[in-house]
């Protein structure tokens, strides 16, 4: 794995735009796997503020999100589609027919989560995953415990991710239950990945990250098995990981 130490959230932000602009500009069809939350937001901004000044083409770029709220609309404030037309899509003119989320409200979700693989694959697979972590190691919305062949999946979200997403909606009740998310399999298949993390909220994870055993306790530890893996993560992230380096 390699390690990239950012200053703070706005360099952590704009290092990750640079590996995305160089993906995009470097294979102009690329496959971008992408994620939502606040570690992100950055990043995107970055992207934007690229696109404004450097007109950079997202014509023949198509995009698959990690997850997708189960039971929202589409149209819901605190959708992914929302999250991602909103701070993304619509400010770097790709098309949407190139851009995938998991539908999560499709009558039947276990046939949407197998469409959604057979879509990823018939687009030659994602080219660079970009992720978040969990304070508990959850990629996407893959929680504790979940398996590492996983593909596409329903799952059930922790107390702890439903208690930290609960700031974008207006109670804790109303952040649903369930979710669509990338299996591991799924993530594991990209060609790249780019995993963030900022904050001293993810200090500790970020150190069990490095030090743990590979185990899905832990699903983000499975990223220390791809061949091709980057983090960036600034100071706060790295404070413990830091300071167990200074006493070793
Ligand atoms: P965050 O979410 O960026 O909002 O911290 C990351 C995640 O839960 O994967």
């Amino acid at each position: 794995m390699k390690l990239i130490e950012a200053k703070d959230y706005h360099e952590m932000s704009k290092l990750a735009a640079e590996i995305i602009l160089k993906q995009v500009k470097e294979k102009e069809d690329s496959v971008l796997g992408l994620a939502t939350g606040g570690t992100v937001l950055g990043t995107y901004q970055e992207l934007i503020h690229d696109f404004k000044k450097n007109k950079t083409s997202y014509d023949h770029i198509q995009t698959f999100n990690l997850d997708e709220y189960a039971g929202l609309k589409k149209e819901d404030p605190n959708s992914y589609h929302t999250y991602m037309k909103i701070n993304l899509f619509d400010n770097i003119y790709i098309p949407v027919e190139q851009t995938h989320l998991p539908n999560g409200e499709a009558s039947d979700l276990e046939e949407q989560c197998s469409a959604f693989e057979r879509i990823i694959e018939a687009s030659g697979g994602i080219d660079l995953q970009l992720l978040g972590i969990g304070q508990n190691g959850h990629i996407g919305f893959n929680e504790p415990g979940s398996s590492f062949d996983s593909k596409t999946h329903v799952v059930t979200l922790a107390e702890s991710t439903r208690k930290a997403n609960s700031c974008y909606f207006a109670s804790n009740e109303e952040v649903p239950a369930r979710a669509v998310t990338m299996g591991i399999s799924t993530i594991m298949k990209s060609k790249k990945i780019l995993l963030l993390a900022s904050g001293t909220q993810k200090a500790s994870i970020i150190y069990d990250l490095f030090h743990s055993e590979v185990t899905n306790a832990i699903p983000a530890t499975i990223i220390r098995k791809h061949a091709d893996t980057t983090i960036i993560a600034d100071q706060d992230a790295l404070s413990k990981l830091n300071q167990a380096k200074r006493y070793a």
